[in-house]
């Protein structure tokens, strides 16, 4: 008797989704966040490398971290290093990279994966990153947080990662995790982390992980095309950032001075330039 109850509700609920999707999914608090990876493809790897190759996953949660938590989060990423990150000049690395975290440190995974990577990217990629994340969580469902989200990939064909290509681990390294927080004032002058004379982290690329799952591929209701790990859902909120002055973006980009002590607010300069598409996902191209 039971069995034909529960039979006859979800016949009830499949029968009214397909006139009924969009509100229903909207309710669905994995958003997706779409990067648009010829925008940012070293930016990208990092992200794709985190959430494919090493399963962190693409499921976040933005939580409003303090500037503290976010410091903690930079080091657990190994972005904090005793006289500046494995990205400054001052360790010997190439000059105009910054170390980038995923996840980012305004967030957390929601997977069971806890890991923090970094990778050193061009500081433009890094702060055109900055000024989408900015702009997602501002937008519309986000409204400045706290919000869970998926972060998805646009147009990162040929970022092996993004493919869940990960023979290469291409300068991704895995940080030390959470150990000693940072402490206050831990901050290189040149942009970079420096934490005071503790002992350097110890990263590691090894620990790569089976990689699971197809990937599927989807177009927005503004005609982005999406790769997604998993199933999206037709109707599912898939949010676009994109530049309305390309050229003005690349100079914005290059000349902004990283602030890491600073929230998200720093790219708000970037906003009048910046298009937040509020696309749902309209169809599975294959
Ligand atoms: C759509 O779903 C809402 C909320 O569940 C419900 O109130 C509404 O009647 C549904 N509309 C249609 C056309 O089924
Ligand atoms: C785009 O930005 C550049 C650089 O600031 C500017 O020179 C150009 O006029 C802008 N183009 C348009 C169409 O506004």
């Amino acid at each position: 008797m039971k069995f034909a109850v529960l039979l006859f509700v979800a016949g009830t609920l499949v029968a009214a989704s397909p006139t009924n999707f969009t509100i229903a999914s909207r309710q669905d608090p994995a958003d997706l966040m779409i990067f648009v990876c010829d925008q940012m493809p070293e930016v990208c790897h990092n992200m794709c490398y985190g959430a494919l190759c090493l399963n962190i996953g693409s499921a976040l949660t933005f939580d409003n971290p303090s500037a503290t938590d976010k410091r903690n989060r930079r080091k657990a990423a190994g972005c904090i290093e005793s006289g500046g990150n494995r990205c400054s000049v001052r360790k010997g690395h190439a000059a105009g990279f910054q170390c980038d975290e995923y996840p980012f440190a305004s967030s957390s995974p929601r997977g069971t994966i806890t890991d923090r990577i970094n990778r050193c990217v061009p500081a433009g990629e890094n702060s055109k990153q900055g000024g989408i994340i900015n702009a997602f969580y501002r937008a519309s469902f986000c409204k400045g947080g706290p919000c869970d989200f998926n972060v998805e990939f646009s147009n990162a064909g040929n970022i092996a990662p993004c493919q869940m290509d990960c023979t290469d681990s291409d300068n991704e390294i895995i940080g030390p995790g959470s150990g000693t927080p940072a402490q206050d004032g831990d901050e290189a002058d040149d942009g970079t982390d420096d934490d005071g004379g503790n002992p350097e982290p110890t990263g590691t690329s090894k620990k790569k992980r089976v990689v699971t799952g197809a990937r599927h591929h989807y177009l927005t209701s503004s005609g982005v095309e999406i790769d997604i790990r998993g199933i999206a859902r037709i109707g599912q909120r898939a949010v676009t950032v994109v530049a309305r002055n390309t050229t003005l973006w690349d100079e914005q980009a290059k000349s902004h001075a990283y602030d890491d002590e600073n929230d998200e607010s720093q790219y708000d300069y970037m906003l009048p330039n910046l298009e937040v598409r509020d696309d749902v996902i309209i169809a599975e191209l294959s």
